[in-house]
Formats: C-alpha cells, structure tokens, sequence
C-alpha cells in the first residue's frame, strides 16, 4: 500500500482493497460477494446510463483513541436510499443487508480507517442503479448494488476554517416537488455548471433558492443550511432538499445544548439577522460560513470577520466529532462499534 498521508488528505477518490457487490436479478436480491476490482461491465443501454436511474449514500466511518472503528447512523443511510429506490422506481435494498454490506466494505479495507490523530475517515459510498437495458423510458428488471470506500479529509477546503459561499438565481438545484429529496445522480448533474461558476468567483459553494419563489434558502449542492441566532438552531424546511443525517443528527445536539430548534422556512433576507451560518453534510461535517453573497442582489452578508468559526458552531462540531470518534459516550444509539 503507498503511503497515506493521512493528515493532508482532500476529499478525493482513492482506490482501498475491495468493494462489495450485490445483484437484483429476477425479482430477488443476490449474496453479498467481495471484489477486488473497480471496474463494472454493464449493458451499454442500462436504464443508469440513460435515464439516470441510479441511487447513492455516502456515511463515514471512524478511528477512535481506543483503535475501534465506528460506523456512524449506516441505518439512516439505508433507509434514504430506499427512499431515494421509491422516487427512481429501482429495487430496494433491505436495510439489513444494506448494513452487512458496509460493515463487509470497511472490515475487509480497515488499514484505510485513518488513524485516530489524523482527524481524517473513511467514506463510505453505497451505489444503486439499473443495469438491464431499456430504450423506452421504464425502470430496469436488474440491479446492482456496490459499496466502495476511500480515506478522506475535508470536503471544502481548510477543513473547520469559514469560507465563502454564494447565493445566485439563474441556477435552481430541484424543484418543489421533483427529485431534491432523493440522493440521486440527476440532483448533482444538475449542480456541476452552478458549481464551476461558484468556484470560479472563488466560493465554496452555491445556495440554492427555493426553485418556485425564490425567496427562500433551499441547501448547496452537498450540503444543508442552518443558522444560529438567539439560541435557536434555525434550519430549512422545504420538499426539495435532502433530509440530511448530519443536519438530523445537530438538531438533537443543539437541543441538549439547551438551544432551540426551528426548521421552516428561512427567508434569504433574515441572514442579516444570523450570528453564525454554516453548511452541514457527511461530507462537510460543519463547514462554517464567513459570508455569504447576494450575487443578483450585491450585497453580502457576513458571519465572521476574523475567519474564526463562531462559537455555537465550534461546540456543535466538537460534540458530534466526540460522539463520532468514541470521545463521548454514545447516548443515542447513533454509532456501531465494530469488531
Ligand atoms: N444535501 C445534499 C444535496 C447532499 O448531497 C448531502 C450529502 O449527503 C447532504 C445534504 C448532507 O446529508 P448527510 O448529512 O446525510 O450526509
Ligand atoms: C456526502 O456528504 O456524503 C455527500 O454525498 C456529499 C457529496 C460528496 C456529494
């Protein structure tokens, strides 16, 4: 194995040992079978390809100071993507056998868990999709179902740093009530042009506008919002985004914390009345925000002016990083040690 430098790793893809497979085939689902191979060989007029008929998670897995590895909220993962199953039409993968197969995948690559110092871990993607040909638009007969898994570092970049994000109306993610609350291929195709731009005006990321009204923040393309001002959580409801695990799993936190929760409906001109804002996701765990810009607008809203996380951030992300790593014990029943 080349040498991992676990510290400074960005969030890429990275070859590990082996990825786990399962086939749909004939009304019912395979074994679980191991493979050593990255490459897939699929029909060239799988429904996938075509139609975008294809489904994926992604969950995280961690070293503790003890050596342990723990899996955070893999159940959560299993049952969005058998939402995500029923909004694309494609077989569903049973929860249970959706959990043996990830702890399969990072069981057989654990010497790619980052250690404990690192602060790194290992993501971990399940992927779903049709693979049996179609030309008419319909739904495959055959699935397949993989899980593979990398060592990460911090989706954008500095890790818990802030950094700019931006909000621009000539872009919508999804629509009220089309895919956004799925995890599915589509949704991110949808987001690679506003992205590129985004990144070329030197953002981090773009917030969606609620697509019908454009009046209220939606999520960016990884990610959910959420603001914090006068002890309340605030974050958006809206049926085009994704219910994020993470953003599920800071509101519990934030409640112990003694703080109060909100999740409706936030009007873009209520940022001047946040103390802090960030984006949240497996992959951005807290990624907080320094400002953010109203680009049709030209006005900018900002959060931190030193480039200093704010406070409420700063704990929200060290409690869930201590529930993650096993710092803390696990009260909610949220993490599985494995053996
Ligand atoms: N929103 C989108 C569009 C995402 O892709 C993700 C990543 O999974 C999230 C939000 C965060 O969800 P979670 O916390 O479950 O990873
Ligand atoms: C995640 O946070 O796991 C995501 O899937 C976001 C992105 C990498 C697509």
């Amino acid at each position: 194995m080349e040498n991992i430098d676990w510290a400074n790793l960005g969030f890429g893809y990275r070859d590990s040992d082996f990825n786990i497979r399962c086939y749909y085939k004939n009304g019912e689902w395979g074994e679980l079978e191991v493979s050593s191979s990255n490459k897939i060989e699929i029909h060239m007029s799988a429904t996938a390809i075509h139609y975008g008929q294809e489904a994926f998670e992604g969950l995280k897995a961690f070293k503790g100071q003890d050596g342990k590895i723990r899996i955070f909220r893999m159940d959560e993962n299993a049952r969005r993507m058998q939402d995500s199953s029923e909004g694309t039409l494609m077989a569903k993968m049973p929860v249970e056998k959706f959990m043996e197969a990830v702890r399969m995948a990072v069981k057989l690559n654990e010497k790619f868990v980052p250690p404990y110092e690192s602060g790194a871990a290992l993501y971990i993607r399940p992927v779903l999709f049709g693979t049996s040909p179609q030309i008419g638009v319909k739904p495959a007969d055959e699935y397949m179902f993989i899980v593979f898994v990398m060592p990460v570092g911090p989706y954008f970049k500095g890790g818990f740093q802030t950094t700019p994000f931006v909000i621009m109306r000539e872009f919508d993610r999804s629509a009220p009530l089309g895919m956004g609350k799925y995890k599915v291929g589509g949704n991110y195709a949808a987001s690679l042009v506003a992205d590129k731009k985004a990144h070329e005006l030197g953002y981090s990321n773009i917030f969606y506008l609620d697509a019908k009204e454009k009046k209220y923040i939606d999520e960016c393309g990884a990610a959910n919002f959420f603001g914090v001002k006068n002890n309340t959580y605030i974050t958006p409801k809206s049926s085009s985004i994704l219910p994020s695990i993470t953003n599920k799993s800071l509101m519990v936190l934030a409640e112990e914390m003694g703080m109060k929760v909100e999740r409706r409906q936030v009007p873009v001109e209520e940022l001047s009345t946040f103390e802090e804002t960030g984006a949240c996701g497996t992959a951005a765990v807290i990624s907080p925000i320094s400002r953010i810009d109203d680009y049709d607008e030209n006005k900018s809203y900002v959060f931190s002016k030193d480039g200093k996380p704010g406070p409420v951030s700063e704990k929200l992300y060290h409690k869930l990083r201590a529930i993650q790593y096993g710092d803390e014990p696990d009260t909610h029943g949220w993490v599985e040690v494995l053996d």
